[in-house]
């Protein structure tokens, strides 16, 4: 019997998320609209299924990976409480031949596809408000023999490790396309929330729009930056980011040529270090402990810049965070031998991902 994996992109990251789920052997492709794609498996064996979600949800370019068990069309006539008791019987169906599980516990994920890049025009990825009402209806509906989450009932709490979500996707107007996704420990920050939408709004002192994708970074990284942590912002104007790592208690030095928001410049615990990366002495940042940059330069540049900083004997680094700009579709390709030069810089820790708030660039974290 066949079986479908769904997996979430950025809207136009389709083709080269397909790319990375080529070295899946056993998995084709089956449909795609922007920012959700499925594939298809012959495979019966549970483990091979669960691996190839684990796998697929660890690309760069998924957002969120699960299994993907059936779709409910819409009716005309329908209201979300009809809807509602077709996912539900849906749902009890696939248990009986799927991975689908009624006794773990249950959280809902509801979430619209949008083929709208974060960004664009003002957008930036939020739950809608037809996601909610679905959410709300299949919490009053729940059948008896499932046993929902704690806090099931609010869908901006997040998924906690052993829940079972059922996650249900709005792929068109008239179409909800059912999954679900376990999630641990290791299943990542976006596991937790419907469609990976981490819950971020900018707050109205912000200076840029770096800083929701620098917050969402941190929190998908597990880098935990502390209390009096100093941390240098490479490419830091006009300082949202660092906005970012203030908040979090630390001081920041902003190497940056350009202009820094008077807001962050008034914090005591900003200095603003006005030169570009090549007209400093790296040993003069003896004290920091983070690197997060966001160069709006070519990939190379930005990790032979780094190169430099954390192979100054005199520095100690505990980390980094930092963006790699894809200018054009082509420098996707690239990825993997940036992968393996970051790796071999001796890190514990190095994972990369086209984040929900990134635009054409992916994180890097190493840890
Ligand atoms: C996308 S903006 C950064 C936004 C910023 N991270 C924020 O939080 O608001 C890119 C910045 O990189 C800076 N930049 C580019 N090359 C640089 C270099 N070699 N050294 C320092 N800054 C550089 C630019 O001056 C620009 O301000």
């Amino acid at each position: 019997m066949s079986s479908f994996i769904y997996l979430t992109c950025q809207p136009g990251s389709e083709q080269t998320l397909k790319n990375e789920v080529s070295a899946i052997n056993g998995l084709r492709f089956a449909f795609s609209k922007p920012g959700f794609i499925t594939f298809k498996t012959d495979e019966d064996n549970i483990a091979y299924r669960r691996n190839a979600v684990i796998r697929c949800r660890d690309f760069v370019f998924a957002q969120t990976a699960g299994h993907s068990f059936g779709v409910v069309k819409v009716e005309q006539t329908e209201n979300n409480g009809d809807i509602a008791d077709k996912i539900w019987s849906r749902f009890l169906e696939s248990e009986k031949t799927t991975d689908v599980s009624i006794y773990a516990p249950i959280r809902i994920h509801c979430w619209e596809r949008c083929g709208i890049v974060a960004g664009e025009n003002g957008y930036e990825p939020s739950i809608s408000r037809n996601a909610l009402a679905m959410h709300k209806q299949l919490v009053s509906k729940v059948p008896l023999n499932v046993k929902m989450a704690t806090g099931a009932k609010d869908p901006f709490l997040p998924a906690q490790n052993g829940d079972n979500v059922l996650d249900c996707v709005a792929v068109t107007s008239n179409e909800w396309w059912l999954g679900t996704h376990y999630v641990d420990e290791s299943s990542g920050e976006h596991s937790r929330w419907a469609g990976g939408v981490v819950p971020l709004q900018l707050p109205a002192d912000a200076v840029s729009r770096a800083w929701l994708k620098f917050e969402e970074a941190i929190r998908w990284s597990g880098i935990e930056i502390n209390n009096g942590d100093t941390c240098l912002d490479i490419g830091a104007a006009p300082g949202g980011a660092s906005q970012a790592l203030l908040a979090r208690g630390a001081s920041v030095i902003g190497l940056d040529p350009g202009v820094i928001a008077p807001q962050v410049l008034q914090n005591p615990n900003f200095t603003h270090s006005r030169f570009r990366t090549n007209q400093v002495k790296k040993k003069t940042f003896k004290n920091i402990r983070w690197i997060i940059s966001d160069m709006n330069v070519a990939p190379n540049y930005t990790l032979e810049t780094l190169e430099d900083f954390i192979n100054n004997p005199e520095l100690k680094i505990s980390g980094l965070l930092f963006t790699l700009k894809l200018f054009n579709k082509e420098m996707a390709d690239s990825i993997p031998s940036h992968l393996k030069r970051i790796r071999n810089w001796g890190f514990k820790q190095v994972k990369a991902k086209q984040l929900i708030f990134n635009r054409q660039e992916i994180m890097v974290a190493c840890k």
